[in-house]
Order: C-alpha cells, then structure tokens, then sequence
C-alpha cells in the first residue's frame, strides 16, 4: 500500500469529518525497518470516523529515531465546539474546510508552514487579514468605562520569518479594534529575515493599503527579539509602547484598559491576558486568568493566582499582581522603559529578558500586573521555529547574566541546577550592575519575600513545583503512573537527549541513572507522557518525518497522547513505564514495579 495513498485519505477523512483523528502510536525502532503498526483504539476514543486500519507513519531520518507513533485519539470536535463561543453572533464559524487539503499545492504550503513556523499556515493563509474572534472577556468587564484623554500608544512588533498572513492579521487585528485616536503607529521591525514576501510583498501592502500609520524598519543583521524591541522603541513616538509577537490577534476594547493602568500610574507595567489560538486550527479561545512566576532553573512558568490577588472591591476586573511576565505582549510608559534601562543589551536573540525586566521592574520601584479585561490572542506555535545565528543557546546565555545581575545570593539557587554554569562566562555585566546601583532597586530577597512569596527555596522539604498548563486552566490531569520508561531489549532508558526542560528537545535511550530525577516520566489520565514534570513528549501530526520531540504541554491531546500497546508484533513486549514505588525517591525499578503495558507492536 502506497504510504502517500493513504496519506491523502487520512487527510481526507480528518477534515470532512471534521473529526482529528490522530494516530499516535509508541514503539522502539532500531532496526530502521518500519514495522507494520497495527491500530490501538483507546478506550473512550468514541464512534468517529472511518480511518484506515492500518497506518504506517515512516520515519527515515537519523539515528536518533527512537519512537514511532500510531494512536487514535479524536478530539478535534471537542476543542472546535468549545470555541464556538456564540454562533449566532457569527463569532468564530470556524469551519472544518479551512484545513482541507484539495491537491499537492495545500498540501506542500501545509507542510511547508509547520516546518518553517510550526504552526498551520495553509489555514493562516486562507483566514485572511481579517477576522472576528469571540469576546473572551469576563462579563463584568463589558460594564467597564475608561477615561477618553488616555494616552497613545506605539504598537511594536518585531519579526523574524514570520508567515505573512499570521503578521498581517496582527496588524489588522490591531488597526481593526483599536479605537483611531488611541493608535499613535505600528512598527514593524524586520529581524533580518530570510523569506522574500517579507521584504517586496509586505512593503508593497503596507504603501497600498496601509499608508500612514506603520512604519517598518530592517534590521540588516539579525539582533534578535531583545534588541529588536529596543530598536523598534528608539523609532516610537508614542507615549506608551505596546510590544506585541508577531502571531497574535487582539481581541475587543483590548487597548484601553492597559492604557488606563499605565494612566494612573507611570510606573506600572501591564500584560494582557493570552488567550490561545491553536496551531493546528487557528481557533480562538479564552484561557484562565493565570499569573507569571519562574522557577530555579530560570524558566517562566505560569501559576495560579492566589486568593490573597482575587476579589478586591473591582473583583474580576482587578489588575492582578504578577510576579513576572510571559514576555511577548506588554505595554509600559515609553519613558518608564527608556529610565528602567530597556532590556540587556548584552542578552542574546531570545530567552530569559522577560525575567529580567520582570525582577528589575518589581525590584526598582514599578508595579507588573496583568490585566483580565484586555485580552490578546497569541498563536502557541509547536516549537520555536529558529535558532540562533550560530546555534548558540541563547537562553542559557541571557539567564547567567540575569542571574549574576539581580539574583543575588539566590543565584546559588539556579547553579545547584546547573552546576555546569558556575564558570561559565557571561560577559561584561558592568553597566546593568551599575544601573542597578543608579536605580537604587532592592534586593532579590525583597522581592522574593514581598513580590513572590510562593517562590520554593529548593531543599529537602521543598515540594516539586507542578507546571500549569495553560490551554486547560488550573486543571490538573490526574497522573496514572509516574517512572522510568523502559526498552526491553537494551534496558535502557527513553530520556532527553539533552536537558529534560529544553523545549523542542529530541529523546534518546541512555544508560537509565536511578539518581536522575530528570528521566521520570509521568503517564496521565490525558495520555500524555510528560518527561520531568514539566514537558509532554510530542509527534508532530502532519510532519510524520519529524522524530517526537518534548514540548510544552498543550493539552489539546492529538499530538500529545500516547497509548501503550499489549505486546508487539514478536509478541515480546519493547519497552514499559516502570513505576516508582511510592513518592518522589527514585528507587531501583525490581520492586513494585507494575507494567503499564508495551510501548507497541
Ligand atoms: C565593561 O564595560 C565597561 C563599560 O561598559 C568598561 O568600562 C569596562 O572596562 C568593561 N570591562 C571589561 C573587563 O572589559
């Protein structure tokens, strides 16, 4: 059977059924000999659709290949009802032939738009610049007014090889509800990238269509999201500056309620909620109120807001203090940003900048906050799509000097997690100390004490910190096993091939090292099988050459879930999840250990 047969009628069947019935399957292959995979239906996988019963996803790269995937999951029903917030309305019609393949041409911009932005950019392409998204505000805020005279406000958004539409529906999501006199300008600024419709084609757009109010600036080297922003900053005349990513769409009345914060006081920084717009399917949806908060290894991490921050006098309108930001979206005054030293301009590319303004605005006398009733939507792609110039890990880079600038003592913290970066160099940090001084902030202790009192000291009464996912709020899915996962035949272990929290990281088998806590997975009731707390291993559905990789969890099953088969085809079991008895010590896998079942035939 053709492998691209059957290819095409999966894609078929998907899409007019407007079913997603995505074929997941675990199994070992050394051997480079695709196996045949025979289909596992999941329990409570439902009555969708008809799909081949064979599928045989082929993977051909590499030697790092380890898994193959096969499972049968349909979802996709769910999470487009779920977004048909009001239909009458008109919001959101989202309809299944956005995605629908009709030749190779779809196909190829499909796969093209996943390996190049990694997300669907064949639906991207064919939304438009225009479209209505659902109103995701809490309904208390539709009652809130604001003052007429608030000031106006720079929309900045730098782009690296974005996909075109994705940036120009931003654009237009921004000049389409954003009231006239409150839009100072757009900047645009070009990071050098390398796709030629970003350079003719966009300009061409701008002159025709959107005179006046955009400016667009290129970069002639690649600087990198940090010092993009301050150039594109440097061009703004505005008296507030928006930072916004280049794949997002604003939702109604979103401006407003972060210019009245910033309003009242100069010094307060305000984000906005994100709401999620999927990459598979470009739908829109509301996202829990969530806060901004790290951990030791200097990662964001969304958490909970406490119920000391909910339910003031404006109850779910009320600013809500946020320790730190998620980075992309957020407005502050234009002279507050220039005072409060811009961004590091020793950091590198992307990565660990959102902490630093965090801690530098808490810590030297402003206020962040993130503000329910202005709501952004913002594509979360697969992966980051690019690196940086020279494959330098960029986030490592930025996060040492953030953590000999502002971390103090505390630093030692973040170094009992990455020993290996005590020595490393950093480079000249002297003028963020000196500003530092100049500003007269406090120290990371204060702010640990006042700001984020819920940050763990890591130690041996430290609880591990649990990870949010934002997709499906303060939900948890119940964890089924928590262990090492097991090949057979070798003994060895599936772990990261580099560091467990590194997003977009491939999986290998190593040598299994019981002193390791990075190689524990945990196997949810959502299927997914999350590496070290922290991210889900994840195959890309239509990219069926890409090797699984471990990404942050997004809930939305598909790509995400994992079945583990009965026996495989030798009637040997490959491999299984080996539980760890009891709490969080690993322990030698002989005792205890109960078999969820092989990683596949
Ligand atoms: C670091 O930078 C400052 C000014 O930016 C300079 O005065 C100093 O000499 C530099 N230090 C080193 C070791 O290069």
């Amino acid at each position: 059977m053709g492998s691209v047969t059957v290819r095409y009628f999966c894609y078929g069947c998907l899409f007019t059924s407007a079913t997603w019935t995505v074929l997941l399957f675990i199994y070992f292959n050394f051997s480079e000999v695709t196996q045949p995979l025979k289909n596992v239906p999941i329990k409570g996988s439902g009555p969708h659709g008809p799909f081949p019963k064979k599928f045989y996803p082929r993977f051909t790269r590499g030697p790092s290949r380890v898994l193959e995937s096969q499972f049968k999951v349909n979802r996709i029903d769910d999470m487009i009802d779920s977004h048909v917030e009001d239909p009458e309305k008109g919001n959101m019609k989202f309809s299944s032939e956005l995605g629908m393949i009709f030749n190779e041409r779809d196909q190829e911009l499909r796969d093209l738009g996943y390996q190049k932005h990694a997300f669907n950019m064949l639906i991207s392409n064919r939304l438009g610049y225009h479209r209505d998204v659902p109103d995701t505000r809490n309904a208390a805020c539709k009652d809130k007014s604001y003052p007429v005279d608030l000031p106006v406000a720079s929309v900045v958004i730098c782009f690296y090889n974005e996909a075109l539409s994705a940036l120009l529906r931003t654009v237009h999501s921004v000049l389409d509800r954003t009231p006239a006199q409150l839009l100072h300008e757009i900047i645009l600024v070009d990071d050098d990238s390398d796709f030629d419709d970003l350079k003719g084609e966009l300009e061409e757009y701008v002159q025709k269509y959107l005179p006046g109010k955009i400016k667009v600036i290129r970069n002639t080297k690649r600087e990198g999201l940090i010092r993009g922003r301050m150039i594109g900053a440097a061009h703004a005349t505005g008296e507030v500056l928006v930072f916004l990513d280049s794949h997002c769409e604003v939702n109604v009345m979103w401006l407003q309620p972060l210019l009245a914060a910033i309003q009242q006081d100069q010094r307060t920084v305000v984000c906005p909620v994100i709401d999620i717009i999927s990459a598979d399917t470009l739908a829109y949806s509301s996202s829990p109120v969530v806060r901004g908060g790290f951990n030791w290894g200097l990662h964001f991490k969304w958490d909970l807001v406490p119920l000391s921050e909910l339910g003031g006098p404006e109850g779910a309108t009320a600013p809500i203090k946020s320790p730190t930001m998620a980075g992309g979206l957020f407005a502050m005054n234009r002279h507050y940003f220039n005072e409060l030293g811009q961004y590091d301009s020793g950091m590198d590319i992307w990565g660990g900048e959102n902490l630093e303004i965090s801690f530098r605005i808490w810590m030297c006398g402003g206020k962040l906050f993130i503000i329910p009733c202005s709501r952004v939507g913002h594509i979360f792609r697969k992966r980051r799509p690019y690196g940086s110039p020279e494959g330098q890990d960029t986030m490592t880079h930025n996060s040492l000097r953030l953590a000999h600038v502002w971390l103090d003592e505390y630093k030692e913290q973040y170094f009992s997690l990455r020993p290996d970066l005590r020595t490393k160099s950093y480079g000249n940090i002297s003028e963020r100390v000196e500003l530092r001084r100049k500003l007269g902030c406090k120290s990371f202790k204060w702010y640990l004490d006042n700001i984020y009192p819920e940050m763990q000291i890591s130690g041996p009464n430290a609880k591990p910190q649990q990870p949010i996912f934002i997709n499906r709020g303060p939900k948890r899915p119940k964890v089924l096993q928590r262990g090492r996962l097991y090949h057979l035949q070798t003994d060895k272990c599936l772990v990261a091939q580099g560091r467990p929290s590194q997003k977009g990281g491939l999986v290998v088998l190593k040598a299994c090292d019981y002193s390791d806590p990075g190689q524990i997975w945990i196997y949810n009731e959502e299927h997914e099988l999350v590496l070290n707390n922290l991210l889900c291993l994840d195959m890309s559905e239509t990219r069926s050459s890409d090797p699984p990789r471990l990404m942050k969890c997004h809930g939305s099953g598909g790509s995400q879930q994992w079945t583990f088969g009965v026996r495989s085809l030798s009637g040997r079991r490959q491999a299984e999840l080996r539980v760890e008895p009891g709490g969080r010590t690993p322990s030698l896998p002989r005792s205890g250990r109960s078999q969820v079942g092989s990683i596949h035939e």
